[in-house]
Parts: structure tokens; sequence; C-alpha cells
């Protein structure tokens, strides 16, 4: 197994540049500039900043559910949704996964040559308990060489329903815990926009998403509400909080899920009851299978 470099004294330089992005000992330099956030004369790319700020929040909320699950020498796995260039999965294994010495990520992203970049990173940086698998999140959850169980799983502004599917993986795995920060919403929106004179004429509440920003805006928002329910639906204790101040994103809500085993039969039939009243009842008759087998 290839043995992680002990990291070199900080030079003043960078001592400074790790002291504005709250490094920690050890953590790798040459990872940051491998992902743009340091320049290669190792100052800071101010763009790229900004995720790892998102990132660094993040793992705040992460390490403790890594903590906990991987108590007893388990080797925690954890599946990273919508990966993208992996910011996530990369910070995860050098903060934690590296030193640990047992554990696995598993990112997941379509877009192959981001795919094929981080596979490149973590070969030169010795992550060995790194796996980036070019497939849908959907695809990743039917695919037999996967583990059956996963303990943790993440989707960090996976777009759209890839949000949805990183839900589904985990109640396929049976993972522990889910954290989730959604990205753009089309499809209630879409839903919505198309009943809307419909429900104008029966009911005041349609009010709410007369106007096209509205729609949007309330078909996310309910996105996410709809999500909350399904999961205490399913047997999991939802926190949902802000991750970052909203001048950093405009994405920011955070759902943290645990699970307890405890199915919740009020949240399933407000859920039923939401889709009822905003006429989605049709538009979403597959997106909660969990619970309408349940309820049949
Ligand atoms: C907005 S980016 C976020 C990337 C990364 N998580 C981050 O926060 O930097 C969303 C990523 O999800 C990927 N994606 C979208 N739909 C997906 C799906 N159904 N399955 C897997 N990846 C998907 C996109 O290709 C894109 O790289």
């Amino acid at each position: 197994m290839k043995k992680n470099k002990p990291a070199k004294p900080a030079a003043p330089v960078q001592q400074d540049i790790a002291a504005q992005l709250g490094l920690q000992p050890g953590q790798s330099l040459e990872l940051l500039k491998a992902l743009h956030i340091l320049t290669r004369e190792g100052k800071l790319n101010q763009d790229s900043r900004r995720k790892l700020k998102q990132v660094y929040h993040l793992y705040q909320f992460i390490q403790p559910l890594l903590e906990e699950l991987g108590q007893g020498d388990h080797a925690v796995t954890l599946a990273d949704h919508g990966a993208g260039k992996s910011y996530l999965g990369f910070i995860l294994y050098d903060l934690f996964f590296k030193n640990l010495g047992r554990g696995t990520i598993y990112g997941i992203e379509t877009r192959a040559p981001l795919v094929e970049s981080s596979q490149r990173l973590a070969a030169d940086l010795g992550f060995e308990r790194m796996v980036f698998l070019n497939m849908s999140v959907a695809d990743s959850t039917r695919a037999d060489f996967m583990p059956e169980r996963f303990d943790i799983v993440t989707a960090l502004h996976a777009c759209d329903t890839a949000t949805d599917d990183a839900i589904a993986f985990g109640l396929e795995k049976r993972a522990r815990a889910m954290v989730l920060v959604p990205c753009c919403q089309a499809e209630l929106a879409a839903a919505m926009r198309q009943n809307k004179a419909l429900h104008l004429a029966r009911t005041p509440l349609a009010e709410l998403w007369r106007h096209p920003i509205h729609t949007r805006e309330i078909g996310s928002h309910l996105t996410n509400v709809l999500r909350c329910l399904y999961l205490e639906a399913c047997g999991y204790q939802v926190t949902v909080t802000e991750l970052v101040g909203w001048e950093h994103s405009m994405k920011n809500e955070l759902i943290i899920a645990r699970y307890t085993g405890q199915k919740k039969r009020s949240a399933a039939q407000r859920l039923h009851e939401l889709l009822a009243q905003f006429g989605l009842t049709e538009a979403l008759a597959q997106r909660y299978p969990a619970i309408q087998a349940e309820d049949q």
C-alpha cells in the first residue's frame, strides 16, 4: 500500500494561506492546487475558495457522522452523487479517510472527463480508497458491482432530480445518514405551470405560484419539503438548515437525514395531502415508491 508522505513544514506565505483557508495539519496543498483552489504558485483562487468554504462547512456536519459510523473499526462507505470535480470527496478523504486507513469514497458523476481527472488525481495523490464511476445516480443504484450497503450518502448541488435519485440510492442501500444540498429543481415547477389556470380557479393557494418566478421558487421549496417528508416516512430523522451565508451560494439548503427506523406515517400522509393540494399526485406518481407500496 502506498504511504502518504509526511507533510513538509509550511513556508511563511503558505502559512498565511493555510491560516486563511483554515487548513489542518497534514492537509495536502498538492490536492488544493490540483482542485485549482490554490494556483500553481500557491496563491488563492478566489472563485474556488468559495467552493472550498462550502465544502469545509459541510465537513463540519459530516465529520461527526463519519466518527460515529466508523466506530469499532468499521470501514465507512460513502457515496457522493453528482460529484463533479469531487471537491467534497477529495476533501473528505484528505481530512478524514486518509489517516484512518480504512473506508471508501465512491464518487458518481455522469461527465466522463471529470471522472477521468478525478481518477488521475486520486492515483497521483495515492488516495487509494477513492472510486470514481462514470454513471448516473440511478444506474449506480442498480449496478450489481456496487456494495449492497452504504453508510453515508452525500449530494452537493446534484442537478435537478439527481438529489431525488440520491435519496432513492440511500434508501436502497439502507444508508445510515444522508447529507443533501439540493440544486436547482425544475420538475415540480413544470407540473405546476401546466395546471396553473385550473388551480387559480379552484383555490387562493394557487396565488403562491401565479407569477413565473414564484412558480420556480415554490416548486423548488415544495420539492425539498416533500423530500423531507419522504425521508421521515422512510424512517429518517431530518434536520434542515442553512449551509453557508446566502452571499456564498443561493443553493443553500442543507438536509441531514439520520436513520432511526421510526417510519412516520403522518409524514407519508402529509406528503400525499400536499401532492393532492398542489395538483401533483399524477405528475409525481413514481417519485416516492417506498411509501406508495406501503399505502396500497
Ligand atoms: C452543480 S454540479 C456539482 C458538483 C459537485 N457536487 C460540487 O458541488 O462541486 C452537479 C454535477 O452533477 C452531475 N450530475 C447531474 N445529474 C446527474 C446524475 N443523474 N447522475 C450523476 N451525476 C449527475 C453533473 O454532471 C454535475 O457535474
